[in-house]
C-alpha cells in the first residue's frame, strides 16, 4: 500500500491540529513548554525518518536532546556533534547518552557496497573503517542480509567507544558518576530496541592511547 504522501498545507494543518489537541488536554501545555527543558536523555540517531527519537521511546518534548546524521556517526572533528555533545553534557547534565542505530539503515548499507553515491561517500568512509576494525568478523558472515545487521551494530558500539574517547565525556566522568553512554539498535520490523550492551559510566576501559591526563599542558 503506497503511502500517502505530506503537502506543505498537511504540515500547517498538522500544526494546527497539534497544538489544538495539546491545548485541549492541557491549556497550560505550550506555557510550560516556553519556560525552558531539562532533558535527562541525549540521542544520537540516524537521520532516517523512521527513527524519530521521540515516538520510538514514547517520550515528550522536552524529555529527549537529539542529534541526527547519516547513519549515527560519531566523528571526533565533527565540530556539530561536539557542540550538541558538550552542551547535552555539560549545560544540561544528562544522565543518558543513547547512540541509536537501526537496522535497514541507508548508510550502513551504501557504506558496505563499493558504490560511488558522491559526497557522502567521505562520510561513509567513518563506517567503511569499522568494517576494517572488525573484518575478520564480518568477512566471516556469508549471508549478506546477516552480515550488513551486524555492521549495524558493531557501528553502534564503535560510535559509543567514539563518545568516551572525546574529552568532553572523559571530563565529565571526573566529575560526576552519573553520566551513561548507550549503544542500541532499533528494529523496524517489530519496533523494539536492542540494547548492544555496552553501556559505559567511566574511563576504565578506553584504551590507553586514548587515555587523557586530568589538566592541559
Ligand atoms: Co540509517
Amino acid at each position: 500500500m503506497e503511502k500517502q504522501k505530506l503537502t506543505y498545507q498537511d504540515l500547517i494543518e498538522g500544526n494546527r491540529d497539534w497544538v489544538k489537541t495539546e491545548l485541549g488536554k492541557d491549556s497550560e501545555y505550550f506555557t510550560k513548554l516556553a519556560q525552558g527543558q531539562s532533558p535527562d536523555v541525549f540521542w544520537i540517531g540516524c537521520s532516517d525518518s523512521r527513527v524519530s527519537a521521540d515516538k520510538v521511546v514514547g517520550a515528550n518534548p522536552g524529555e529527549i536532546f537529539v542529534h541526527r546524521n547519516i547513519a549515527n556517526v560519531c566523528v571526533h572533528t565533527d565540530m556539530n556533534m561536539l557542540s550538541v555533545l558538550d552542551y547535552a553534557v555539560n549545560v544540561l547534565k544528562v544522565k543518558h547518552v543513547i547512540v541509536s542505530g537501526h537496522y535497514g539503515c541507508g548508510g550502513v548499507t551504501a557504506a558496505m557496497s563499493n558504490n560511488q553515491f558522491g559526497i557522502i561517500d567521505n562520510w561513509l568512509r567513518h563506517i567503511k573503517d569499522v568494517y576494517r576494525l572488525h573484518s575478520t568478523e564480518l568477512d566471516g558472515i556469508a549471508n549478506e542480509a546477516k552480515r550488513l545487521d551486524r555492521l549495524i551494530e558493531l557501528n553502534v558500539i564503535e560510535q559509543v567507544y567514539n563518545l568516551c574517547k572525546t574529552t568532553i565525556v572523559q571530563n565529565a566522568w571526573r566529575e560526576r558518576t552519573d553520566l551513561e553512554i548507550h549503544g542500541w539498535v532499533i528494529d523496524l520490523k517489530t519496533g523494539l530496541v536492542k540494547d548492544m550492551g555496552v553501556t559505559t559510566n567511566n574511563s576504565g576501559n578506553i584504551g590507553k592511547i586514548f587515555a587523557l591526563d586530568e589538566t592541559v599542558k
